[in-house]
């Protein structure tokens, strides 16, 4: 191994090169192509090697895996599936004299991660030539050498291999010299001149023999020496070495300077003829810069950083010359130990990032390789992560480790991971390295939305304005982006018949709750809604809440009179009999408030009456009592004005009168003029009343006429007044539930009918009776909405507000 231009790196691992050959499984690949093919020469079909197709191989990322010192030798064409020549491959250069030279890589296929390796031969072509190293060899004999003696001669060096390298050598035609070459299979080569014929210096001082030497290549290739032979005087002597090889070991980290041994030779010559000097024979350009040999004292230095990694041997010619030229060879070899000097690498080689939030326990998600390039102990590996993470390294084939999940991520919880991985070798002291590896967790839709109440009420006060928000609701989803954007929606259902989108809606943003209408607490009070809060996902997570909004009253009704009926201005007339007591009922006010609660409590008092002593009403019940007994100093016409009021804030009110006749018998009414109370303040009015009076008179006067033909009946009073009110129930608003005081007046209750005046409308109106019929009646009759006071059967002249 003389040549320092095998680097150990190119020798492809040195030794265990050899070793993984050896061990090289079925599944490997193996090719074989001769060394300097021309870039892109297609080794072989990888593709159909791996028993995949090309688009497979490119799906699944399929790369050779390199260090990153080493040089790419090769390449995978992803679209045909090649394996091609990626730079020019020196046999001599890879593997120097190695009888094997073989290129291994690993091909990493992803997804699943695989790995299978490959090896390439690279076979030797006849590239080189035979080379001398000097043009001049020359040798120094003496004339009393014995035939048959033998000279050793610096053999020629082919840098190819095998057949390819120096196969013979051809001495010139001479008359003493024949040319001995050694080359027993395993052993090193070498050549001799051998002494045919005794020399004598008083013939010829010195000889030229040129020396050819010729590889067994095809075609084959030669080198040629010349050999100059000086004819020396009889009593020279050659200098001898101790040894005839010198060996060393050398730690790799010995330093520069040291000396690593001493070569000695001996010569038997005295003075300047024994005077012996050292030197290198043969020897490239890197190494005599590694190595110095003292010529006088024949220590040899190390001039250079010896590595392990790089050589491991180092074999180096020595010559010795004595003060007459003359000279011999010896052989010093290297031994390099190795040293923990090189620290573990690691590669992340693969690594699924991000890697999704349902990952089973146990995936793969990356690959990394560790290398050390000490050997032996050294370049054994230990590979863990820190931490307490839920990753772990599960060793794959050789220096290979995989990355696998222990337990279920969450990316709402943790959304990355730095994984520290670090490789300790164990060797002594141990050398580790570490590198941190980010790993993100991406976000899966794995949480649904959840509303931060379970259940919402939203509260609306009744004659709302449309638009008016009365609540909102809120969800939270943590999922990333789309998958954690929540909508609202409402669940289309059916609220009183109507669909409930009607009501109310709601922001499918902000989820804030509008009322779309205005409310009436008096239609209904109450009602359920359901939103959903749907995420953005795909699919969509969602969930839902009951919204239940309540309508609150507003006091926007005032008391509705239903007795005595308001509208009619009025008709009806109490009769109370003269012998009535104090305390006894006379009538009764019943009015109904449609709002609830403090605004639907109704209070009655008398705010106006004909005899402010007579009468008292009950301040809830409405009932009208007299307050002392009934004398007949007392007007026998009774007008009340009564007022109902609400107890809202503020409150409302209606007022309403009630006409009292007291008497038995409707008969003895005789003033029943007086209680119209005419205020006709148009004069054409007042013409039109005596028209009218005029033609009634004559008209009522031709009916009595008539009758009295007949017989003459006297009527008896019909109507009296027991205390207890029924109402029509067609007097009720149909919504009502309740009616205070609901009491009983007589469907029966009869009243007569009077002509009467009306206002300066001039209508007339006749009629006879008042009851459920003859209010309908009335109600057709009334034509004119400004006609408020047409017919009137005791007219106080107080107008009725409602
Ligand atoms: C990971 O390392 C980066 C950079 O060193 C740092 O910014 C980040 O906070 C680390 N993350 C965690 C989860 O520790
Ligand atoms: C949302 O979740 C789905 C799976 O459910 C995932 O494929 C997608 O990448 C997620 N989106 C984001 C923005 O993370
Ligand atoms: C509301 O959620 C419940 C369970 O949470 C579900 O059973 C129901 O179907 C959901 N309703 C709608 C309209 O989505």
């Amino acid at each position: 191994m003389e040549n320092a231009g095998f680097s150990a790196r190119c020798l492809l691992f040195g030794l265990s090169s050899f070793f993984l050959l050896v061990q090289t499984s079925d599944g490997d690949i193996s090719y074989s192509i001769p060394e300097e093919r021309n870039v892109g020469y297609v080794i072989g079909n990888l593709a159909k090697d791996l028993g995949l197709n090309a688009k497979t191989l490119s799906v699944r990322n399929t790369r050779l895996d390199v260090d990153d010192e080493r040089k790419r030798y090769c390449d995978i064409d992803l679209k045909t599936g090649d394996l091609t020549v990626a730079d020019r491959i020196d046999r001599e250069r890879l593997c120097g004299l190695k009888s094997l030279c073989v290129l291994k890589y690993e091909v990493i296929l992803e997804n699943p991660l695989e790995l299978r390796r490959i090896s390439i031969e690279i076979t030797d072509i006849n590239d080189n030539s035979p080379v001398f190293a000097n043009d001049v060899v020359k040798l120094e004999i003496t004339e009393s050498a014995a035939k048959g003696a033998r000279f050793a001669v610096n053999e020629a060096r082919d840098a190819d291999i095998g057949d390819n390298r120096v196969q013979e050598y051809k001495l010139q035609e001479n008359n003493y010299f024949s040319f001995l070459f050694h080359k027993t299979p395993g052993q090193e080569t070498y050549g001799e001149l051998v002494l045919e014929k005794e020399l004598d210096r008083e013939k010829e001082q010195e000889l030229r023999l040129l020396l050819t030497a010729r590889d067994g290549g095809n075609p084959p290739k030669s080198g040629s020496v010349v050999i100059h032979v000086t004819v020396l005087d009889a009593n020279d002597n050659s200098p001898v070495f101790s040894q005839s090889v010198y060996e060393v070991k050398l730690p790799e980290d010995t330093s520069i300077g040291t000396t690593i041994t001493r070569v000695s030779a001996i010569d038997a010559d005295e003075g300047a003829n024994g005077k012996v000097t050292y030197g290198f024979a043969h020897l490239s350009e890197d190494m005599l810069e590694m190595f110095t040999l003292e010529s006088e004292t024949g220590n040899l230095i190390l001039s250079a950083n010896v590595d392990y990694e790089r050589q491991t041997t180092y074999e180096l010619k020595v010559e010795c010359k004595d003060g007459a030229g003359l000279a011999s060879f010896a052989k010093v070899v290297i031994d390099i130990d190795d040293v923990n000097d090189n620290v573990p690498t690691i590669q992340l080689k693969s690594l699924n990032n991000p890697i999704p939030e349902n990952t089973q326990p146990g995936s793969e998600v990356g690959i990394i390789n560790v290398q050390d390039r000490d050997s032996g102990k050294n370049r054994q590996i230990n590979c863990i992560i820190q931490g307490n993470v839920p990753f772990v390294l599960k060793p794959s084939i050789k220096n290979y480790f995989s990355i696998v999940t222990t337990d279920e991520l969450d990316r709402e919880l943790i959304s990355s991971y730095n994984l520290t991985i670090t490789a300790t070798d164990e060797g002594t002291p141990p050398l580790s390295s570490s590198k941190t590896v980010q790993m993100s967790v991406s976000d899966v839709n794995d949480n649904a939305p959840v509303f931060e109440k379970q259940k919402y009420n939203a509260f609306v006060t009744e004659n709302n304005r449309p638009g008016t928000s009365i609540s909102s609701v809120t969800a939270s989803d943590p999922d990333w982006m789309q998958n954690g954007t929540v909508l609202y929606t409402l669940v289309p259902t059916v609220v009183h018949g109507i669909p409930v989108s009607s009501f109310i809606s709601v922001n499918a943003d902000s989820g804030v709750i509008h009322a779309v209408r205005s409310f009436d607490y008096e239609k209904f009070r109450n009602f359920n809604v359901q939103v959903i809060a749907r995420d953005n996902g795909s699919p969509p997570l969602s969930s839902n809440v009951t919204v239940s909004v309540f309508i609150t009253d507003e006091n926007d009704n005032s008391p509705q009179i239903l007795y005595p009926a308001p509208d009619e201005k009025s008709l009806m007339t109490e009769m109370v009999p003269k012998a009535a007591l104090s305390g006894s009922l006379v009538s009764k006010v019943i009015a109904v408030d449609a709002d609830s609660g403090q605004n639907s409590w109704l209070s009655y008092q008398i705010v106006k009456s004909t005899d402010p002593g007579l009468f008292i009403i009950g301040l809830h019940s409405g009932e009208i009592r007299a307050l002392r007994d009934i004398t007949e100093s007392d007007s026998m016409k009774q007008n009340l004005v009564v007022l109902v009021k609400d107890n809202g804030h503020p409150s409302l009110s209606a007022t309403c009168s009630v006409y009292l006749l007291i008497s038995d018998n409707l008969s003895e009414v005789p003033e029943l003029k007086d209680m119209a109370n005419e205020e006709s303040n148009s004069k054409l009015t007042f013409y039109l009343i005596i028209a009218l009076v005029l033609v009634s008179t004559f008209f009522l006067t031709f009916i009595i006429l008539i009758v009295a033909v007949k017989f003459c009946q006297r009527r008896k009073p019909r109507l009296l007044f027991d205390g207890a009110v029924t109402i029509p129930s067609a007097y009720l608003p149909p919504n009502y539930a309740e009616v205070e005081g609901a009491g009983t007046l007589r469907s029966s209750y009869n009243y007569d009918g009077y002509l009467t005046t009306g206002s300066r409308t001039s209508d007339f109106k006749f009629i006879t009776s008042y009851n459920d019929s003859t209010l309908n009646a009335s109600g057709a009759l009334k034509q004119n909405p400004d006609d408020s006071n047409i017919i009137s059967l005791f007219d106080s002249g107080d107008s009725q507000e409602v």
